[in-house]
């Protein structure tokens, strides 16, 4: 039986960034709309939400839309205390999740929130120094 997931007050706040952040989601398409939130170790903020486009494959999810604000602000792995999302991450974002060496991933999921690493969330990963 999974453990019941132990939410934060920083935990909760970061996850209703999140469903807040969701609403701002173009998505066309799939009217599926996903948002996501990451705080940083030092306590700063970014938002993100996903992005479609009319060539399905060029849409960009939450997670890449929230990663890729916060990495271009300067913030790089290691520097990420948690990041929050309103769908269970794919594939691909388990990946760049893994990236930026994210401990503590939230996600909203089978009516309950999971709290998982990037790396129990893709075991055996591809990385490049190995
Ligand atoms: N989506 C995300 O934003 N994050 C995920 O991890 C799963 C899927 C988006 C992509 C697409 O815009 C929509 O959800 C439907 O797949």
């Amino acid at each position: 039986m999974n453990e019941v997931p132990q939410t934060t007050p920083a935990d909760d706040a970061l996850l209703a960034e999140a469903r807040s952040a969701a609403a701002q989601a173009y998505a066309p398409y799939s009217q599926f709309h996903v948002g996501a939130a990451l705080r940083t170790r030092e306590g700063a903020l970014f938002t993100g939400a996903n992005v479609e486009n009319a060539s399905y494959p060029l849409g960009v999810c939450a997670e890449r839309t929230v990663l890729a604000r916060a990495a271009s602000e300067g913030v790089r792995p290691g520097d990420v205390a948690a990041v929050a999302i309103t769908a269970s991450p794919c594939g691909g974002c388990r990946q760049w999740l893994l990236e930026f060496r994210v401990e503590r991933v939230l996600f909203d999921h089978d009516g309950g929130v999971e709290i998982r690493s990037a790396q129990e969330l893709l075991p055996h990963a591809f990385v490049l120094d190995e």
